[in-house]
């Protein structure tokens, strides 16, 4: 018999496909909404895997109703939508999707830096509303990019991806990193800094760091404090490693010169959230690794995650493998 999964989102129809060549699938069939926590929670009963988005949470409540859970398969190669340590006291394996999504995201992130220092939304916006009258030295002015410092904050796979955009527009890159990574400096030419050195000294600062416990609030009033005033923030990881009240107070009282950001506290964001009042913000729907290509990459790597661990076989992206007895 083969197992039982469930699916919680309308996911393209080769990835269907392939998944029911080996499962008995029920899936969510909405693409733009997602499942709601109490069909979950019935649906998750009798399944052997669940292949999920970073829109559910899956946490002790729900891994308890799933009493023949052996995998949860995550489309994304963040996984702060998991309770991990609870997965890893059942036994069951948290796979996620690195790899496939580096350089889509790291352009995400490049392009989300040149939008906010060239001002190229409020730009637009000024063009369309019918407001260009006429050249003018000083019109809508932004900051260069070329030359400028570049401080990255966490210098894993999509980190290691930014830095060599960065060189590609002669940036002066420095980076933190819980480990230092001595090789990468080498053939990167990024430098290692201490946190707040790093926050004194970037132009740019981007957060490319894991959401954890440890990272939650890692960027504050404090931190914001130490920036320079032309300063702009990037983030494209999750939105709960920035404080966002300390975010909208620097921006209020110009301690920092801008913010682009991909992710936030709350998602969707609310339209009405203070941070839309400024045009110094340019911000995306979490659309950091959204190519065609990618996306249907990802989707099929949590396929064969889930495929693979219910077929016993080797897989190569288990977030707890060196917990799981
Ligand atoms: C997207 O945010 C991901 O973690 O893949
Ligand atoms: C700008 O368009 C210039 O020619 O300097």
């Amino acid at each position: 018999m083969k197992p039982k999964v469930y699916i919680t989102r309308k996911i393209p129809n080769e990835v269907f496909e392939y998944v029911s060549k080996y499962c008995q699938v029920r899936m969510w069939p909405e693409e733009d909404t997602p499942v709601p926590r109490h069909v979950l929670e019935k649906e998750i009963r009798d399944v052997e895997g669940i292949y999920c988005l970073l829109t559910e949470s899956i946490d002790q409540d729900l891994m308890d109703k799933g009493e023949n859970l052996k995998v949860i398969s995550n489309m994304a190669v963040g996984y702060n939508n998991i309770d991990i340590d609870n997965a890893t006291k059942k036994g069951i394996a948290v796979t996620n999707t690195p790899g496939v999504l580096t350089e889509t995201t790291a352009d995400l992130t490049f392009a989300l830096l040149m939008a906010t220092a060239r001002r190229i939304v409020e730009s637009e916006l000024y063009l369309r509303e019918g407001k260009w009258q006429t050249w003018s030295p000083m019109l809508l002015t932004g900051q260069d990019i070329h030359g400028a410092t570049i401080g990255i904050i966490g210098l894993g796979r999509i980190g290691e991806a930014l830095v060599r955009r960065a060189k590609g527009f002669n940036m002066k890159v420095i980076y933190h990193n819980r480990t230092p990574k001595p090789i990468v400096e080498k053939e990167l030419g990024a430098e290692y800094r201490e946190l707040d050195e790093l926050l004194k000294e970037s132009d740019y600062v981007c957060v490319m760091t894991p959401y954890t416990p440890e990272t939650k609030n890692l960027i504050s009033f404090e931190q914001f404090s130490l920036m320079k005033k032309n300063a702009i923030l990037i983030n494209t990881s999750r939105g709960g490693i920035v404080n966002e009240n300390a975010l909208f107070e620097a921006l209020k009282s110009k301690k920092i010169w801008g913010a682009g950001l991909d992710v936030f506290e709350e998602e969707p964001l609310p339209v009405d959230h203070p941070l839309l009042t400024f045009p110094n913000v340019v911000v995306t729907p979490h659309i950091g690794s959204a190519s065609i290509n990618t996306r249907l990459k990802m989707a099929q790597l949590a396929a064969e995650n889930l495929v693979g661990i219910l077929n016993g076989e080797e897989v190569n992206y288990i977030v707890n493998k060196n917990d799981l007895n």
